[in-house]
């Protein structure tokens, strides 16, 4: 009895075994896919998150190259809106400039006449004085009621007068032209001081009668000797005036900021703009023009010459004047634009170009 026991339970353990063995074997497949099917998840994911990365990174490629052409776009607008706008001041103005020239010469051209016969007159009307000293009542009383002393003494003046106005006429158009340059070839050899002093005269207004009451601006002169410079003379004018007209807004600033404070008279403001001229050590023509108006911070001054950057009123300030400045110094020229400015400490600007 016992040993068949012994078999049989033998063969029950081992079938259990078997049984076993075969759930293990299968829980071990089981295991198996599991993992691979884990596996095939993971990279799956993982697919999925490089891919989303690569898009990111190509969706930010995208926004860069978007900002860039917005950037580039507003450039070209700005420099077309200003070019088209500066051409079409030139031709108005070297229009204006013609149309005045030949009327001022005929005043010009015969002031001389006309002071020559006046006096040739006034020699007749001593000349009879001299032989018929005692004329009619009649000349007597017109003698007095035309003043004829007074008239004697005043004609010079007079013609002085009309001769200094004349040439300032003269001067003015002289100048309307060499700012505008129409009449000339785009890149030619110039006198500098020329296009500085021609600038200067067109901005004699705004020098002589500022806003706010403010004392007339000093301009001191202080030109270096300097060849004869290949440059874009009338883009080139055009940075002398964007340049200056800054410095009198400065100026004129820096007075209506004393005003408000009203620290009273203790603020004896000479208001001042500096110019200039000479030679670098590399031979490069520099121009240096500065103002003892308000000042800039460190955040203005990096922003100077972006396009748009202004800190004007609207309506008075584009902020275009620099930018369009440093693209006509830097690209036109190849040369260099620099500011140098502190709070309440004034600004100075250094142009340099090769002479070529
Ligand atoms: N001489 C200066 N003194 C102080 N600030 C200046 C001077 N020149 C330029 N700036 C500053 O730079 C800004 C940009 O100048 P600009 O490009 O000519 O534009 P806009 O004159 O139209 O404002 C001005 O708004 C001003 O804040
Ligand atoms: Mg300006």
């Amino acid at each position: 009895m016992e040993p068949i026991d012994y078999e049989k339970k033998l063969k029950e353990l081992e079938k259990t075994v078997r049984t076993l063995k075969k759930k293990l074997e299968r829980s071990e497949a089981d295991r198996q896919q599991l993992e691979n099917v884990s596996e095939v998840r993971e990279s799956i994911l993982k697919n999925v998150i490089s891919e989303l990365e690569e898009s990111q990174i190509a969706i930010k490629n995208r926004g860069d190259e978007l900002e860039d052409a917005l950037k580039n776009l507003k450039t070209l607008q700005m420099k077309l809106v200003e070019s088209e706008k500066m051409s079409a001041l030139g031709v108005m103005v070297a229009g204006i400039a013609h149309e005045i020239n030949n009327p001022v010469n005929f005043i010009y051209g015969n002031l001389n006449y006309a002071q020559q016969y006046f006096q040739d007159l006034l020699r007749l009307i001593v000349l009879y004085q001299k032989y018929y000293p005692e004329p009619a009542l009649e000349i007597k009383k017109e003698i007095e009621v035309i003043e004829l002393e007074f008239i004697k003494k005043d004609l010079d003046k007079l013609f002085q007068s009309m001769t200094v106005g004349a040439e300032r006429i003269s001067e003015i158009v002289k100048s309307l032209r060499t700012f505008s340059r129409l009449d000339e070839a785009e890149f030619k050899s110039v006198d500098i001081h020329e296009g500085i002093d021609s600038t200067l005269v067109i901005l004699n207004n705004r020098l002589k009668l500022p806003a706010a009451n403010l004392p007339e601006i000093k301009v001191i002169k202080n030109y270096g000797k300097l060849p004869s410079i290949k440059c874009y003379a009338g883009q080139m004018n055009q940075v002398f005036m964007n340049i200056i007209v800054n410095a009198i807004d400065a100026l004129e600033s820096s007075l209506l900021k004393a005003a408000k404070t009203d620290t009273g008279q203790s603020i004896t403001h000479h208001p001042e703009i500096q110019i200039k001229t000479g030679i670098t050590d590399n031979n490069w023509v520099e121009i240096r023009i500065a103002d003892n108006g308000i000042g800039m911070d460190e955040k203005v001054r990096t922003k100077l010459f972006d396009p748009f950057f202004t800190t004007k009123a609207v309506g008075k300030g584009t902020g275009l004047g620099l930018a369009i400045s440093y693209q006509i110094i830097i690209e036109l020229h190849g040369g260099k634009l620099e500011c140098y400015s502190e709070p309440g400490k004034g600004a100075e600007f250094m142009i340099q170009i090769p002479i070529r």
